[in-house]
């Protein structure tokens, strides 16, 4: 494997080849789609999207006057139009904004409630077994969604813009349409099963003749511009209490749906603390509770500190063997441990101390895997493909945006609100259905996050932003479920500890350990004498898909880098 040693951002173009050689099967994919992603420089900000129209739009934004909240909030609106498959109204997420100013790093929390009538065995049925179909392909698969909330508040807090203006863009996307990329047409091409079933959605997603839409074509969404405007027009509350409340109050008692006006009028958004950690000198922010993304990242971050990552190489076997055992041992403590603070208690304090991870990193053997049953126990499931959304945005007002949002799967429960023309999230599959039984992502909970009234479930996602001496650095995260933390884990490292520039630092191969499956899931691109030198001490390595989409930024010397995840090939930066 070439050592990458150029500084962030110098010589991006050679990079970029560098990258598409370490690479080839997920650089040439993108090309054959279309290739749009562009590493990118900036003197005045960035914008780093999954979507090229959400980034220029960002970018407009910034270069109109607005700051990087308002580039996101702008952005976060507009994915809900281009990129249904996970943007989103229908859903929730995390921000996190830095301001230098200030010195402040808040995180909004607008991940999705269990509606009020919600029940710890609601996804089980009469013999007490956890049914995954009803956590994920039915109305009560979805829990009241934040994002309108979320992305208002933001808005609030930081912003310039007036929500009216911030949603214009989107309302222009969704009443013109757009140019459809065959990303767009092949995600519809593949949910075309699930989606069709629900008339609503297949009303949006597919041609009257119920014949699919293809790449080139123009894609408009009446019914979601109607709804955006009506929000321009009446202000965020207008989801929860007004029309758009009703159309969705309406779409569940038509299907027997637990969630009511009642829990859509109780809706808010929570300002939270992020973690904070600190990795070889750097300030890492991540997110909190109900998200396991910061606790664990900084968990991870603590462990691996005590060992010379960069001597010992990228994606070399005892790096692999470190960094796995460590994520091991995260994933281990996540199932035991983490739920949403406002209904238990989760000991962060001490799963990200740095008394803790001396005592979990005296436990690695150098030579040995350890079994992940010698670490605890539980039932492994098999991984499946998924999709959330994250952007990374930063101005020269010392403003950056680290947001990751989702409806949790593509498209999330496959069921759009009649008459409102958006996608309704299945979140309430990351509550453990059972304690012991396996979400979709293999990810096995217990009480901390049973499903509880009013709950938040538990989240991987892991808005992040790294600061150097009180300045802005690095602003990442993934999508990618149970992957988020250890995607996210590897851009930081790859910059802090492997000194790659920031489009090298999210596009090289990635790897994962979430203690069950007890394997290493590789990318493609770890050479074989790597994985055998693995196997040798005693991993089970399996090379699977790409793992997420870490669109992301890092300032540096006043220069903003971009770095667009050539796994999604809609992905771009682009800086002004
Ligand atoms: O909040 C979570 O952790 C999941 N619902 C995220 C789902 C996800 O990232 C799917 N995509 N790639």
């Amino acid at each position: 494997m070439i050592r990458l040693t150029l500084r962030h951002g110098r010589r991006l173009a050679l990079c970029a080849l560098l990258t598409t050689l370490s690479l080839p099967a997920i650089a040439q994919q993108a090309i054959l789609e279309g290739e749009r992603f562009h590493p990118q420089e900036g003197q005045h900000g960035m914008a780093a999207t999954s979507h090229y129209l959400a980034s220029k739009i960002a970018r407009d934004v910034m270069q109109d006057g607005g700051n990087a909240v308002d580039a996101a909030v702008t952005a976060g609106f507009a994915l809900a139009v281009t990129q249904p498959r996970s943007g989103n109204i229908g859903g929730g997420g995390f921000m996190l904004i830095s301001d230098e100013e200030s010195g402040d790093v808040i995180a909004i929390d607008y991940r999705e409630k269990a509606p009020a009538a919600a029940y710890e065995t609601m996804f089980q049925n009469d013999q007490g077994e956890a049914v995954s179909e009803l956590s994920r392909y039915t109305h009560n698969a979805s829990g009241v969604p934040g994002t309108v909330a979320g992305l208002a508040l933001a808005l609030d807090k930081y912003g310039t813009l007036s929500l009216a203006e911030a949603l214009a863009p989107a309302i222009r996307l969704a009443e013109e349409g757009f140019e459809i990329p065959p990303r767009f047409a092949n995600g519809l091409r593949d949910a075309r099963e699930r989606l069709s079933q629900w008339d609503a959605s297949r009303a949006v997603f597919y041609k009257e003749d119920g014949s699919l839409y293809t790449a080139g074509e123009t894609f408009r969404q009446p019914d979601l511009a109607a709804t955006l405007k009506r929000i321009a027009a009446h202000g965020p509350r207008e989801f929860y209490e007004g029309k758009t409340a009703e159309l969705i109050a309406q779409e569940m008692a038509k299907h027997d749906g637990l969630m009511t006006a009642e829990d859509l009028a109780a809706y808010q958004p929570t300002l939270r603390d992020p973690v904070h950690g600190t990795y070889r000198g750097y300030d890492v922010y991540a997110m909190s509770p109900p998200s396991s993304g910061g606790a664990h990242i900084v968990q991870m971050l603590n462990i691996l500190e005590g060992y010379d990552i960069g001597e010992m190489g990228f994606n070399s076997a005892r790096t692999i063997h470190v960094m796995s055992e460590a994520m091991k041992r995260a994933y281990a403590d996540r199932a035991e441990y983490l739920g949403d603070t406002d209904f238990v208690d989760v000991p962060l304090e001490g799963i990200t101390s740095k008394a803790y991870a001396d005592e979990l990193r005296e436990q690695i053997d150098m030579g040995r895997a350890t079994p992940s049953d010698a670490i605890a126990a539980g039932d492994p499931l098999p991984y499946e493909s998924n999709e959330t959304t994250h952007f990374s945005i930063a101005d020269d007002n010392g403003l950056a945006v680290s947001n990751t949002y989702t409806i949790n799967f593509s498209y999330g429960s496959g069921i759009v609100v009649d008459g409102a023309g958006f996608l309704l999230n299945n979140e309430m599959d990351d509550f453990s259905a059972k304690p012991g039984t396996p979400n979709a992502y293999g990810l096995i909970g217990g009480d901390a996050n049973k499903i509880e009234p009013n709950k938040r479930m538990l989240s991987s996602m892991t808005p992040t932003i790294v600061k150097k001496d009180g300045k802005n650095f690095l602003i990442t995260g993934s999508p990618g479920g149970s992957r988020i933390i250890t995607t996210t884990l590897q851009v930081v490292m790859n910059v802090i500890d492997h000194d790659m520039n920031v489009q090298s630092a999210v596009s090289v191969p990635r790897i994962h350990h979430q203690w069950l499956p007890d394997e290493i899931r590789i990318e493609e691109g770890i050479s074989p004498d790597t994985i055998g030198l693995l196997e040798a001490m005693g991993h089970t390595v399996s090379q699977q898909d790409a793992m997420g989409a870490a669109q992301s930024v890092l300032i540096e010397d006043g220069h903003y880098y971009g770095g667009a995840d050539p796994r999604r090939s809609t992905s771009s930066a682009l800086g002004l």
